[in-house]
Formats: structure tokens, C-alpha cells, sequence
């Protein structure tokens, strides 16, 4: 048996593990999840965010699957999602937007994948008072975490036979940190003449995003821009719910649903489990099991034929157990 390490999350984490435990029931995999919670459910339960056994669980697997976890909003703890990207330096955030046919969406045919740097920009939380009106935060890019994802986007490019990096940066303005993305791209670049390379400004690239999304193939960028445009991608092929991730270096890797908590319908039985659920095809695949991620993949797509038994926010009238039976069902 092959473990894996599964954290339940808060919210509508506890129903989106059930569905994949239900599910993987039914797959019959030599795979068995060792489960812990992780957040604001921890904290509540044992005053701990991050227990030391789920950490030493997922030294022990490097492969975990995270459903969301709450991160207050202006005070409290920081965001236990950024701890694990960083206790794991997890510095490539995998984001693939792909529309499911079935959906009423403006455009059919999306196909984009975001490469996100996951270590550092504004995201590294390193803000300060002043004075009590004033605020700063530190945007930091060093040339070495911008070379290994650019250089990773690159790779994924020629390895999945795709044609075109897009690099999404605010060089004009930020020339010291954007510019050095930009350059370390444009190096890079020089060793991959069968990739197209191009580079956008972050304004823009949003605008081309929602007036062109035909145009983009892989996108690499810094952190907060991957954070903002992949739900833009989200958007595009149907919303959050359908929009899976892997955090990754080259020994560990996270993959989780690019949405939160949800915590205005948690325990409805309403949220959507296809993000998770892509998610978990991800891991299958990424640990040699692609037959069966692939079953599972078009078991997904299937239910997706009756929307009746898809739920409210893809604007079906299933709940979260119904779509999973749903799955389930079309597994065969
Ligand atoms: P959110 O993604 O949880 O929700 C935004 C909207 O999308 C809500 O209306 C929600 O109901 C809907 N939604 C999200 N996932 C859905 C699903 N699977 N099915 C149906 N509807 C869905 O974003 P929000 O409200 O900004 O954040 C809530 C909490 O989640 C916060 O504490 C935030 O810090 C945390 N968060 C955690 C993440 C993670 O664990 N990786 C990522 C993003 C946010």
C-alpha cells in the first residue's frame, strides 16, 4: 500500500474529502490516505494549526492531497496554505483551466495552464505599520526562485507538446522586481527556440484573457498575478469549482481545489467536488496510476452529460452527495 496524506480542511473540506473517499473506495487502489485536519478545525480541536504528525506524514508520503483551509481575513494566524507551500518550499503552483463541453460558457475550448511562482512576491506576508496610517509590504523576486519556475513552464511546454509560453509581469512599472522576472525569461528563452515566447504586461494580459483566451497556451508569472489571473481562467471555463492545482517542487507534491473554504455554504451539501475531484486525477497521474486517473477524469466528464445531476453553481440541482453517486455511477 502506497500512503498519501490527506488534510480534511475547514468549510466544505469535510465534503469534498468525502466525495473522494467514496469515490477511491470504489477504485480499489493499493492507496490508503492518512487523514488530518489542518486550520482553523485543528486549532479548535487540539489549539494546534499544523499538527507535528500531519507534518511528519507528509515527509514521510511527499504526496498530499489539501482540501481548503480558512484563512481569517485582516487578523489572526497567516494562511496555514502559504505555511505548507513554504515548509515544503512547494514553488511551483500548477494551475490547468480546461472547459468541460457540456457547460454554458462564453468560450468553448479553453485550454490554459498557469505557472505560478508560490514562494515569494507580495505573498510572502512581509508588511509592516509604519505608523498608524500608514502601511508597507515587500515584493520580493530573486533571479533563482524566477529560474527554476520559469524554467519548469518552459519544460512543461516542450514535454505536453504544447507551443507557447506567455510571461505576465508589470515590468514598465516594476522594473527592479518585474524586471527581473522578465529578464530571467527572456534568457531562459534563448534555450528553447522551438517554445514561442512572449511577454505581456499584467493589465493587459487580464484584458486578452477575458477578450481572447484563444490566444493563451501556458502562462508563467509571479505570485499575486497567478493568484488573480487563474481565477480569472476559472471564471472562464465555468467558475471555482472546476478548477484544479498542484503545488509542487521535485520531491513534494500538494494538490488541492484553487477555491476556499467556501464558508457561506459549508455543510449544505451544496459545494461542487470537481476541483478536488481534478485535483486527485492529478495525483493519480503524478504517482503512475494515469489509467486510472484517466477513468476518473472522463467518469467526471460524463456526469457533466445531465446537468440535472450537477450542482447549483454549474446550474444543476444536485447536491455534493448526488454528484458524487453521480460519478460513481459513470465510473462503470
Ligand atoms: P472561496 O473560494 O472559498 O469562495 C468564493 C465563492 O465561490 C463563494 O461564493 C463560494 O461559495 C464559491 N465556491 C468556492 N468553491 C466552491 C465550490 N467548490 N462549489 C461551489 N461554490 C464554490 O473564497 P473566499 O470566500 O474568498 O475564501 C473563503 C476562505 O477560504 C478564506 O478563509 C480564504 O482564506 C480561504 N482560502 C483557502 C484556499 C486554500 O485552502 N487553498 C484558497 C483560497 C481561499
Amino acid at each position: 500500500m502506497r500512503a498519501i496524506t490527506l488534510f480534511e480542511g475547514d468549510g466544505i473540506g469535510p465534503e469534498l474529502t468525502q466525495s473522494v473517499l467514496s469515490i477511491f473506495d470504489v477504485l480499489k487502489l493499493p492507496l490508503e490516505f492518512e487523514r488530518y485536519d489542518a486550520g482553523l478545525t485543528s486549532f479548535e480541536k487540539t489549539g494546534q494549526l499544523l499538527p507535528a504528525e500531519a507534518l511528519a506524514s507528509v515527509r514521510r508520503n511527499k504526496v498530499f492531497l489539501k482540501a481548503p483551509i480558512t484563512t481569517p481575513v485582516a487578523s489572526g494566524f497567516r494562511s496555514i496554505n502559504v505555511a505548507l507551500r513554504k515548509e515544503f518550499d512547494l514553488y511551483a503552483n500548477i494551475r490547468p483551466a480546461r472547459s468541460l463541453p457540456q457547460l454554458e460558457t462564453r468560450y468553448k475550448d479553453i485550454d490554459i495552464v498557469i505557472f505560478r511562482e508560490n514562494t515569494e512576491d507580495l505573498y510572502i506576508g512581509e508588511e509592516e505599520m509604519i505608523s498608524a496610517d500608514e502601511a508597507v509590504a515587500i515584493k520580493r523576486i530573486t533571479r533563482a526562485a524566477s529560474h527554476r519556475i520559469i524554467r519548469l513552464a518552459f519544460d512543461y511546454v516542450l514535454r505536453s507538446g504544447r507551443k507557447k509560453l506567455t510571461c505576465v509581469h508589470k515590468a514598465n512599472i516594476l522594473k527592479y522586481t518585474d524586471g527581473l522576472f522578465l529578464e530571467e525569461f527572456r534568457r531562459i528563452s534563448a534555450d528553447y527556440p522551438d517554445v514561442k515566447a512572449e511577454d505581456l504586461i499584467v493589465d493587459n494580459a487580464s484584458m486578452q484573457l477575458v477578450m481572447n483566451p484563444e490566444n493563451f497556451d501556458v502562462m508563467v508569472m509571479p505570485n499575486l498575478y497567478g493568484d488573480i489571473l487563474s481565477d480569472i481562467t476559472a471564471g472562464l471555463i465555468g467558475g471555482l469549482g472546476l478548477l484544479p492545482s498542484v503545488n509542487r517542487n521535485e520531491e513534494y507534491a500538494m494538490f488541492e481545489a484553487v477555491h476556499g473554504s467556501a464558508p457561506d455554504i459549508a455543510g449544505k451539501n451544496k459545494a461542487n467536488p470537481t476541483a478536488f475531484l481534478l485535483s486527485a486525477c492529478m495525483m493519480l497521474e503524478h504517482l503512475d496510476f494515469a489509467d486510472e486517473g484517466a477513468r476518473l477524469r472522463r467518469a467526471i466528464a460524463r456526469t457533466y452529460d445531465n446537468i440535472e445531476d450537477c450542482t447549483a453553481d454549474v446550474g444543476g440541482k444536485a447536491g455534493t452527495r448526488e454528484f458524487t453517486q453521480a460519478v460513481i455511477r459513470n465510473l462503470n
